[in-house]
Parts: structure tokens; C-alpha cells; sequence
């Protein structure tokens, strides 16, 4: 298969210029200002439109037990909706249960995602660490997993016991793997969230107060405690809010090697969406929570700043019947989560880019580039130059919609950003070569995602 797009405005994380670019097989093999197009070669009329790199999301969820439920995407919904938003390449939590073995949720997180449309990989998630764990661990890394996850909080159910968490970074350290983790202190959590129902208070507005900031600001705290002594390279994940972001920068000035993620809601949500009345609140219940709008304007200047490197979605679709509505007399027990896979890039792109947040190439470094680049995939993916996969989006700025539950392909039954606008859309996305989007529509096959297996980059 062979591909020529031409006349595009070339945008990755540090050149921005007008061209073309040959595609060949499922690599890029030419970029120049005039191409003749091989006799074989679709040719793509890009002139007025971008040619992004394929966007990478560092942070999905799509098979998700949790709070005893399901997330509610299957890999045929979640991908064909990652792809037409841009999305190429994702990245899973595989979150297996304290009771769980490693080897053994690895295997069932990857079979579940044999039918994807884009390309994936997985963190590893590490929720009990005992004498077999570290063998496992091991094979697992050997067979390209070069990062784990921990959570700092939901305890009991996902979260690390201190012992844990060292254990785990240890050997991370020794095998040259990223660990990212959901930071906030359980105990407060819980404490605050008891304090809270016994005062009457069991709203989805008070999911916000159970779990403020100075909450995730602790965990980050400790976190950067444990990387500091272990000497391991840690990423926070769905980072909320400037007192996280201050505790990050002073570990950083410590020599602690951190990484920082946010996600689209909290670039554009904020926590009075949370306290809509009527339950509607229970649709913006994530942790950690939506944060007062004053936060907002902190994490576009870490964006711009490189203090945060990459900006996921943390897509964690559960329905408002049935799912969310099992909170509906006690907030500490709506499922967590806000889907966003399918929007993240285009709302990135409308609230960060046209609002004058962002330039074209910051935009691509914190939505592809950078995660790429994290987690050993760049320069496969997260830019675009001789050599790299052909996974490509051409974006068209003159495009204008609005979001709605009633057209998005993410499985689940409402819409966080319902009747938004958006200021343009990804027209045509390649994946190593092969056209999966066509005019804003999934053409692809399911089943032509590829595993990523990963090499380690962080000693
Ligand atoms: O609310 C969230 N973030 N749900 C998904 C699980 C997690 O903590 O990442
Ligand atoms: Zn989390
Ligand atoms: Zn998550």
C-alpha cells in the first residue's frame, strides 16, 4: 500500500512547514516539498488541512473491573472511537485485583484487545507484590511491558500497601521500567468521605470535598519520597491541580526523575459540573475530582512550560443507568470515570490550540510526542520523519461540530461534553499505512491494531 499525501501543513513537536510525505508499505519513506506521486499511490489532496503525527493516549481503560462494575467499552468500541479522534496508538492500565496473578491478567488484558483498530500496549498494573511477583514482573517486561502502574489510593481493592509500593519500585529501578501512579492518600479519603456521609452529605458533589487537593498533593508527596529512595523514575497520572504540580517541581529540583500527565477534564471540566442537580453530577465523578476552575489556568502554563508532558484522556466510560446511578445514595460508590477517548484530541485541539493556549507544536508534543518518547515508542510513533510508522492524521481546522452521545462509537450511554462545539476534526488517520478514517468515518478493520512491545529507556 502506498500513500501520498501532499500539500499538507506538516506540524510535529518541532517543525511546522508545507510538503509531502510518501508512505510505503506501514513506514514513512519520503518527506519533501514536491513528491511525484508512484503510479501505485492513493494520493491525498491535503492542501488547508494538518498532517499530524498519530496521536498516542497514555492512559485508557477499556477492560476495567472496578467498583464493582465494568467500564463499559469493549476494544471494537473504544478503538474504532480512539481512531476517529485522532488516536493511533493507546496505552492500557491493565489493572489485575490484589487476588489476581500477574502473568495471568497480562494474558487476559492482551486477549481481550486482539480485535483493536489501532495500535496498543498496556502499563503493567502492580496491586500486590509477594514472592511470586517479581518473577512475573520480570517475564512481563521481557515480553515488551516497560512500564507498571500503582495506585496510591482505592484501598483495599487496587491500591499498594507501602511495602508494596517499595518493592515495586525497587525493582522497576533495576529493570529500567517507568512506574506511573494515581496519587492520593487513601487514609484521608476515607476518613474525609466517613466524615462526610455521616453529616448527611451523599451527593455527587461531595465526591469533590472528600478527595481535595492537598489529598492528591500527599500522595504525589509521597510518591516522590519513595522514587527519591529508590532512585526509580516515576509518572504521575491524571494530575489535577498546582499543589500536585508544586510538590512535582520541588522533588524535580531534588533530582527525583518525575514525569507529569494531565487529562482533558480537567483542561476543560471543572467541579461544579460535579454538583449538578438530580444525580447529573454523577456523569463528572472521576478521581481525582474535578478541581475549582482556578486550577485550570496552572495546568495550560505546566503544558506550555513542559512541567507536564502529556496531556491522556484516563477514558473510563461507565453508563449513568444502571453504573452510575449505583452511587445514587452514596457518592463514595458511583464508579469513577469520565470517557473522553474519542474527544480528546479535538478538544484539545478547540480549548488549547484556538483559544490560544497552545502552539501547533506544543499541542502534538503533550497529545503524541512525549508520551511516545516516555514510553519507548518515539520514534516508531509520536512523530513524523523517514523510517517512523505511517500513522498519520490529517486534520481539518475549517471542520465545525458539536459532541454528542448520539453519534460518538464510545459504548456507553451519555456524554461528557454534550452539544460542545469543536472546532475541528481529524478528516483522514492512517495507521501504519493504511487508511482506517475517511471523512470523520472509522473505514478501517478491527483486528489491524498491533501489540507494541516496548524496550525499557529510563536506568
Ligand atoms: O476516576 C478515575 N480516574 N477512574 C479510572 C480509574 C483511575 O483511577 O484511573
Ligand atoms: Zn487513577
Ligand atoms: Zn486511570
Amino acid at each position: 500500500m502506498t500513500l501520498l499525501i501532499q500539500n499538507g501543513r506538516i506540524i510535529t513537536a518541532s517543525d511546522d512547514f508545507v510538503g509531502d510525505i510518501l508512505c510505503e508499505g506501514e513506514v514513512v519513506t519520503q518527506i519533501g516539498p514536491h513528491i511525484n506521486a508512484p503510479k501505485d499511490a492513493e494520493v491525498i489532496d491535503a492542501t488547508g488541512k494538518y498532517v499530524f503525527p498519530g496521536f498516542v493516549d497514555p492512559h485508557v481503560h477499556i477492560h476495567l473491573p472496578f467498583m464493582g462494575t465494568h467500564a463499559k467499552d469493549t476494544y471494537d468500541t473504544a478503538s474504532r472511537a480512539a481512531l476517529v479522534g485522532g488516536t493511533t496508538t493507546l496505552i492500557e492500565m491493565c489493572c489485575p485485583s490484589r487476588s489476581d496473578q500477574p502473568l495471568e491478567a497480562f494474558e487476559l488484558w492482551k486477549s481481550r484487545a486482539e480485535n483493536s483498530a489501532c495500535d496498543y500496549s498496556f502499563h503493567m498494573g502492580v496491586s500486590r507484590f509477594d514472592d511470586s511477583t517479581a518473577a512475573q514482573l520480570r517475564e512481563i517486561v521481557n515480553q515488551g511491558i516497560t512500564s507498571f502502574k500503582v495506585f496510591l489510593a482505592y484501598k483495599g481493592a487496587l491500591g499498594v500497601t507501602d511495602e508494596e509500593l517499595f518493592a515495586t519500585l525497587s525493582l522497576a529501578k533495576q529493570l529500567g521500567v517507568l512506574v506511573t501512579a494515581h496519587c492520593e492518600n487513601e487514609t484521608l479519603i476515607e476518613a474525609l468521605q466517613k466524615q462526610l456521609l455521616a453529616e448527611g452529605k451523599t451527593g455527587p458533589e461531595w465526591h469533590e470535598p472528600s478527595r481535595p487537593t492537598r489529598v492528591e498533593a500527599e500522595g504525589v508527596h509521597h510518591l516522590m519520597s519513595f522514587a527519591q529512595l529508590t532512585g526509580c523514575h516515576v509518572y504521575c497520572v491524571h494530575t489535577s491541580c498546582r499543589e500536585a504540580l508544586e510538590v512535582i517541581q520541588a522533588a524535580r529540583l531534588r533530582g527525583v526523575r518525575a514525569w507529569v500527565e494531565t487529562v482533558i477534564p480537567y483542561l476543560t471540566l471543572d467541579k461544579t459540573y460535579a454538583e449538578q442537580p438530580n444525580f447529573e453530577g454523577a456523569k463528572y465523578v472521576m478521581s481525582p475530582p474535578l478541581r475549582d476552575p482556578i486550577e485550570q489556568p496552572y495546568l495550560w502554563s505546566a503544558i506550555r512550560s513542559r512541567l507536564i508532558s502529556t496531556v491522556a484522556t484516563d477514558h473510563a466510560p461507565f453508563d449513568f443507568a444502571n453504573q452510575k446511578e449505583m452511587g445514587i445514595d452514596d457518592f463514595t460508590k458511583i464508579p469513577n470515570g469520565i470517557p473522553s477517548i474519542e474527544d480528546r484530541v479535538n478538544l484539545l485541539y478547540t480549548h488549547g490550540v484556538c483559544r490560544g493556549r497552545l502552539d501547533l507544536n506544543t499541542f502534538v508534543d503533550a497529545a503524541s510526542t512525549q508520551a511516545a518518547k516516555l514510553f519507548g515508542l518515539y520514534p516508531r510513533k509520536g512523530t513524523i520523519q523517514a523510517g517512523s510508522d505511517a500513522d498519520l492524521v490529517v486534520y481539518d481546522p475549517d471542520y465545525r461540530g458539536k459532541i454528542s452521545s448520539a453519534t460518538q462509537l464510545m459504548d456507553v450511554d451519555y456524554s461528557a461534553y454534550e452539544g460542545w462545539e469543536i472546532h475541528g476534526r481529524p478528516s483522514l488517520v492512517a495507521v501504519r499505512g493504511q487508511v482506517q478514517v475517511r471523512d470523520g468515518k472509522f473505514v478501517g478493520n478491527l483486528g489491524y491494531g498491533q501489540f507494541l512491545a516496548r524496550e525499557p529507556t529510563h536506568f
